[in-house]
């Protein structure tokens, strides 16, 4: 007990090398975020003007942003709001800009309930594979002799069914409360620095295979064609809704992760990292899912079942299909799994460190009502498909649970929090506390200072605006 039991400082841990950081961060950027929820807002935002401006994005924002919040928790050594509260003290301004890790800390614990259920559709399909592969053996493609009209079933199927639907949401969430429960050094930082590495080998082979059989041409013109005139406010919320989402920005996750740093980590450097890989494997896994999209005629704005439906098509087609798919789907789990671990630990954190109750009794707390939350939105594809939590509002008209939640913390709750971040680094806190954090120096210093006191707020903010509005 003496090691959570008293207060905040007592108890904190460490990443145990600059690596593991790394790892646990890239583990937490990249995952459901980048193999189906990007493939997925760039077919229902019209392509190329998305991504085009997504990447804009990411560099312009994201990394300005991505750098400020793992410095406030590398500065605070605690959970986000206290962070955020010490960075404040120490710049004698009021405390009280806690409020937006407070925030963000909420809006974490959404995210993880319907992240769930996504992680659950992942061991399904975890599931589909193995017995495909146990009944067919090795050679030829997946589902040998089916037609694929029973392929492109296998997801409604799902949806469907709601009990299970919540029985594989519980236990993805089972599986990642585990981890969280078991500490930084032996649980989260485990996941990353055995996971992350097999993800990304996994991934290069699949690339690769699909680089060589796949027809990239239609996928790359869809994915880069930039059009002007498809560049609505909405597109620009959504692509930075998805840049945040994806670098888990805007809510606290990074932040609680910068806490576990060590002082002679570069921040600014390992930013660059995190950005760097996981813009790549949205922009790789886009490139693996639209070929397949538009071989088989689905449509693109199929949204959140876009990645579900198309590749198992494909899979059919290779020769150890169902050993592919397989693999994929383990792929896909591992990286979903060090995100879900993020979320999770986020609000755990401040859970245990506020009450001063064990991590693993912190976690059950969290976990619990995320299970309630998440079943609710695994329900949303089937027996609650009607019910339509926020539909008096018109952005969020039509929209059931699952989806009111992805688009509240991503349209919403994200940028927000980030512009509230954007200001209290660049315009609040103590200029010297923040420079001697950031790792920067020069040219690059400048430049980030330029883009978080003034660009990214006021991006933000017009973003935001004329997306809310139009
Ligand atoms: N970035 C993760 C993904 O792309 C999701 C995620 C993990 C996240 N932790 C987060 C999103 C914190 C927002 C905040 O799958």
């Amino acid at each position: 007990m003496a090691a959570v039991g008293s207060g905040a400082r007592a108890g904190h841990e460490n990443w145990s090398s600059r690596s593991a950081f790394i790892l646990a961060a890239v583990g937490s950027a990249v995952g459901l975020g980048n193999m189906w929820r990007f493939p997925a807002e760039a077919g229902e935002n019209g392509g190329g003007a998305f991504v085009l401006f997504y990447i804009f994005c990411v560099l312009l924002i994201g990394l300005p942003v991505l750098l400020s919040e793992v410095l406030i928790g590398r500065h605070g050594q605690a959970n986000a709001p206290e962070s955020v509260r010490k960075v404040a003290r120490d710049s004698n301004a009021p405390e009280g800009w806690s409020v937006l890790a407070s925030i963000g800390v909420f809006a974490a614990f959404l995210i993880l309930s319907f992240y769930c259920v996504v992680g659950g559709w992942v061991v399904y399909y975890i599931g589909v594979f193995a017995s495909d592969l146990f009944q067919t053996g090795l050679a030829g493609g997946a589902f040998e002799g089916r037609n694929p009209d029973d392929i492109k079933a296998l997801m409604p199927g799902l949806f469907g069914d709601g009990s299970l639907m919540v029985a594989l949401n519980l236990g993805f969430l089972a599986v990642t409360m585990f981890f969280v429960a078991r500490g930084v050094s032996s649980g989260i930082e485990w996941v990353a620095v055995y996971l992350m590495p097999l993800f990304f080998i996994i991934f290069l082979a699949i690339t690769i295979y699909g680089a060589f059989t796949g027809n990239f041409g239609d996928a790359v013109a869809y994915l880069f064609t930039f059009d002007f005139s498809k560049l609505t406010g909405e597109v620009m919320l959504a692509a930075v809704g998805q840049a945040f989402f994806s670098l888990s920005l805007g809510v606290a996750g990074m932040m609680t992760y910068g806490a576990y740093a060590n002082r002679d980590t570069n921040l600014g450097e390992t930013s660059g990292i995190i950005a760097g890989a996981d813009t790549m494997v949205a922009l790789l896994a886009g490139l693996a899912i639209f070929p397949i999209v538009f071989a088989a005629g689905l449509a693109t704005n199929a949204g959140p079942g876009l990645m579900f439906e198309s590749l198992p098509l494909a899979f059919q087609q290779m020769p150890f299909g169902s050993l592919i798919g397989l693999a994929f789907f383990v792929m896909v789990f591992f990286a979903a799994l060090t995100s879900s671990v993020s979320l999770l630990e986020a609000p755990t954190a401040w859970t245990f460190e506020k009450f001063k109750i064990a991590r693993p009794v912190a976690t059950i707390i969290v976990g619990a009502g995320a299970a309630v939350l998440g079943a609710l939105s695994a329900l949303s594809f089937n027996d609650l498909a009607e019910f339509y939590p926020l539909g008096f509002i018109p952005l969020f008209a039509e929209t059931n649970f699952f989806d009111t939640l992805d688009g509240l913390t991503a349209k919403l709750f994200m940028p927000i929090g980030a512009i509230l971040t954007c200001i209290f680094v660049g315009w609040i806190a103590d200029a010297r506390l923040i420079d001697n954090e950031n790792g920067l120096d020069g040219a690059l210093h400048k430049l980030w200072r330029v883009l978080v006191r003034f660009v990214c707020p006021i991006v933000l903010a017009v973003i935001l605006f004329v997306g809310l509005t139009s």
